[in-house]
């Protein structure tokens, strides 16, 4: 029954400027969203969120629908995002893992030796974690824009296992990689199956593209990268290939890996604001889409100054069409919505979609 509607959903939606652009197709502007845009600084989200844990949120696909779209309607964004988090997986196969308010994820038990792996059992999504997949199928029916699934990298999501909650140095996660570099490696292979799980499940409930976040993989030199994450992210690349949608990555701190993470393949590399889009660019030797890169910090700025370092960004990409508009990480819990929505109007209204690829 679906099958033929979501079909005419995902026709209609691939000349969406966002879709347009992750397959580097010129059009005729260029698509915005923001990294954590569903959540933190509306304040629609703040009066129907309630109290418990953003996973109890998570959990009710009327709530996370509603969440999903708030900004979507209040900002005019080229895509939605949905409103889940990188730990849902673990959290729903029973490793323990909570998010706390103003933390983040925190593991009971953290990942510490090979006894570990059996808490990693593989993710059954129509079991595990069937309100995701409801969530994104009434999205789906809603929806005007392309949704956004995704997972994390299985080094990010490790380092929160291994550490048992955020970290500054990834000091346990660093011991374990290069101490027991095959352990490690096992943890990564099975994060990865996790994330290939639940991203073949979202896209085929109805996504249209995936986002693979591996927020702090900029902690790694590029050698370590290579050598210890690159191929487990890869492997999740390569196992979603089939699905036909784009796949895109973000990390923060990334200058130094941006080739390198092109090599897993991905369709879309994420920049954060360290590195001009210009020159990240020029870093790269393969055809990308960029997306990226305002530094979620700036929107704390006068007015004035934001519309300009937004406008400094259009020109450094000069009408190139792989081009998506974000911030270089997500949003800030204390963001004005009103600069956000400043922001997707001086995207659309000023940016250039045209150029030579
Ligand atoms: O708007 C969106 O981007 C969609 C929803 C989304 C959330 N988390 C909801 C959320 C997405 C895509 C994520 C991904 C995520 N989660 C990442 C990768 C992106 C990044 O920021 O680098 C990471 C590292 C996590 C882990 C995590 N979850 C952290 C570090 C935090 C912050 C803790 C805090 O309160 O400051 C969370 C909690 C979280 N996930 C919130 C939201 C809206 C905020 C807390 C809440 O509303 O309860």
């Amino acid at each position: 029954m679906g099958g033929v509607r979501l079909a005419a959903v995902t026709s209609r939606l691939a000349d969406s400027a966002y879709l347009r652009a992750c397959r580097g197709e010129p059009g005729d502007r260029v698509p915005v969203w923001f990294q954590r845009q569903a959540g933190r600084s509306l304040p629609e989200y703040r009066a129907i969120r309630g109290t418990g844990s953003i996973l109890d949120a998570i959990a009710q696909p009327d709530l996370a629908t509603e969440i999903t779209l708030q900004p979507v309607r209040r900002y005019g964004v080229d895509a939605a995002i949905l409103y889940s988090d990188i730990v849902v997986p673990v959290h729903a196969i029973g490793f323990g893992v909570d998010i706390k308010p103003g933390v983040g994820p925190v593991v009971e038990q953290p990942f510490r030796s090979g006894a570990d792996l059996e808490r990693l059992r593989p993710l059954d999504p129509e079991a595990d974690t069937p309100y995701v997949l409801q969530t994104v199928r009434n999205l789906v029916g809603e929806l005007d824009v392309p949704l956004i699934g995704f997972a994390g990298a299985p080094f990010t999501v490790a380092s929160y296992l291994i550490e048992g909650g955020p970290s500054r140095n990834y000091t346990v996660t660093k011991a374990l990689m290069h101490g027991d570099p095959q352990l490690f490696g096992r943890l990564l292979d099975r994060l990865a199956d996790l994330a290939i799980a639940s991203v073949r499940s979202q896209v085929e409930a109805g996504a249209s593209a995936l986002q693979l976040f591996d927020s702090w993989a900029g902690a790694l030199s590029r050698e370590d990268y290579r050598r210890f994450v690159q191929p487990h992210t890869r492997k999740v690349v390569d196992a979603v290939a089939d699905l036909g949608v784009p796949r895109a990555h973000f990390g923060v701190t990334t200058g130094e890996l941006l080739a390198a993470i092109a090599e897993t393949g991905v369709d879309v590399v994420g920049v954060d604001w360290r590195v001009p889009i210009d020159e990240a660019r020029r870093r790269i030797p393969r055809p990308v889409t960029l997306q990226g890169n305002l530094d979620p910090g700036v929107l704390m700025a006068p007015i004035d100054v934001v519309e300009s370092q937004v406008r400094a960004i259009l020109d450094r990409n000069a009408g190139h069409p792989a081009f998506v508009f974000n911030l270089g990480h997500g949003v800030l819990p204390e963001t004005d919505p009103d600069v956000l929505h400043r922001v997707v109007e001086v995207v659309h209204d000023e940016g250039r979609a045209d150029g030579p690829a």
